[in-house]
């Protein structure tokens, strides 16, 4: 049975602030941000979008496609939960009415998480024949104003439909992980920000992509040449671009080329929009599904990383009529109507998203209409409304 991905919605904030109006502001040379970094232009969350109202909003782009009668499980994956103990995917559920019988929760592992849901809906897939899984990846990547890792901070959201016969990508079987108890990457309850050593981070994340994508060619006995392309978890492009070139040293120059192009057409929502944490992988992912063009039969691995830390590589194939399930229009104008914030302006819309919401409160939002949001707080429970 083939199992795989049949829907990809995708959501980002209306606001974002450009590097160059950035590097200004901070006194550094744009090139630093721009081809250092390898990002273009950063989203930004206002206090009426969070993790769960993103993550509604990217699952809204294609719920009236979905069979909700065999719709069996929903995860939520989120370094940015609202909640320490009830799981986000309740509020999704609640909005999008989806049916009560669902089994539902939310998981954590960095920027891993989602791809642990994807695992974990593969299974449930493989265990109930002609059932669905949702999984959403949602979050807001925050280390605060005037820090080395401000530039490599976004907001958004990735939700896919997981069912036999897919429509997208078909998964193959086999992945290989890697996992250490590290510290490069962490926000401890009591922080709004995260916590990082960024260069140990990414010598990490390059020795964990050594410790899986050798050792995966090798188990399936795949060549890198049998990829069309190979998207990456991308904090910012310049570190996925940094595996890549791991991937391709040794190659011939049709090979290195194809890969090259292909990593640069993945990388693409990547530097309008930053890091989005759990989602930041399979942005790449539609980024290259939505900008390049595969053929059906094409291999396109993954690379997962979450901080922490943990890995896994693992691969799937192009479906025949993909491109048919995609809505590259749709995702354009959504960049392109998108408000540019001064930096000031950042600063204080950024600043204010971060507070502590009283226990009762009311937001509203310029986000366009149809756009979920978070309209306040009533009695510490976050309350969610459509435009
Ligand atoms: P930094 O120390 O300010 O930057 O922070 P730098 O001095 O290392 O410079 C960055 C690059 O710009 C360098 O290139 C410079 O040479 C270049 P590299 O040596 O890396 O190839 N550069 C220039 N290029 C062109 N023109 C110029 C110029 N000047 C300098 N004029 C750092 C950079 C990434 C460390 C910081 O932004 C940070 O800490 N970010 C957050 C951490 C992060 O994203 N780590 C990535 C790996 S961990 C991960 O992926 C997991 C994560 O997503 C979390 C999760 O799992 O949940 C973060």
């Amino acid at each position: 049975m083939e199992i795989g991905i049949d829907q990809i919605g995708f959501f980002t904030p209306n606001k974002f602030v450009d590097m160059v109006d950035l590097a200004h502001a901070r006194g550094e040379d744009p090139n630093k941000f721009l081809i250092g970094i390898g990002q273009d232009r950063m989203a930004v969350a206002d206090q009426t979008q969070d993790a769960v109202s993103m993550g509604i909003n990217a699952t809204a782009e294609y719920l009236d496609q979905v069979d909700l009668d065999h719709l069996g499980l929903l995860i939520f994956a989120t370094e940015s939960g609202i909640d320490q103990s009830k799981s986000a995917s309740l509020f999704v559920k609640e909005a999008l009415g989806l049916p009560a019988k669902i089994r539902t929760f939310e998981i954590k592992e960095a920027c891993f998480a989602l791809t642990a849901s994807l695992q974990v809906a593969r299974d449930y897939v493989r265990a109930h024949p002609h059932h669905s899984a949702m999984i959403i990846g949602s979050d807001i990547a925050r280390y605060g104003l005037s820090t080395p890792g401000e530039v490599t901070q976004g907001a958004g959201a990735i939700s896919m439909l997981i069912k036999e016969d897919p429509a997208i990508i078909a998964l193959e079987d086999g992945h290989t992980s890697y996992s250490e108890n590290i510290n490069d990457f962490w926000r401890p309850n009591n922080f709004q920000t995260a916590l990082v050593d960024g260069h140990y981070s990414r010598d990490v994340y390059l020795d964990f992509f050594r410790h899986t994508f050798a050792p995966y060619l090798e188990e399936k006995g795949l060549e890198v040449k049998d990829f069309a392309g190979i998207c990456y978890h991308l904090p910012y492009t310049k570190m996925g671009f940094k595996a890549h070139s791991i991937a391709i040293e040794g190659q011939d120059d049709a090979v290195k080329q194809r890969l090259s192009d292909n990593f640069q057409l993945s990388a693409k929502y990547s530097r309008e929009v930053g890091n989005i944490y759990t989602a930041s992988l399979y942005m790449s992912v539609l980024s290259l599904l939505e900008k390049g063009n595969l053929q059906p039969g094409d291999r396109v691995g993954f690379f997962s990383y979450g901080s922490g830390a943990m890995a896994e590589f693992f691969s799937g194939k192009i479906v025949e009529g993909y491109e048919r399930r995609l809505r590259p229009a749709m995702h354009k104008r959504m960049l392109q109507e998108r408000i540019r914030l001064g930096v000031g302006q950042y600063e204080e819309t950024f600043t204010e998203a971060m507070q502590t919401l009283p226990e009762n409160v009311e937001f509203t939002s310029d986000a366009n209409r149809g756009t979920w949001y978070l309209a306040g707080q009533k009695g510490y429970v976050r309350q969610y409304r459509q435009k």
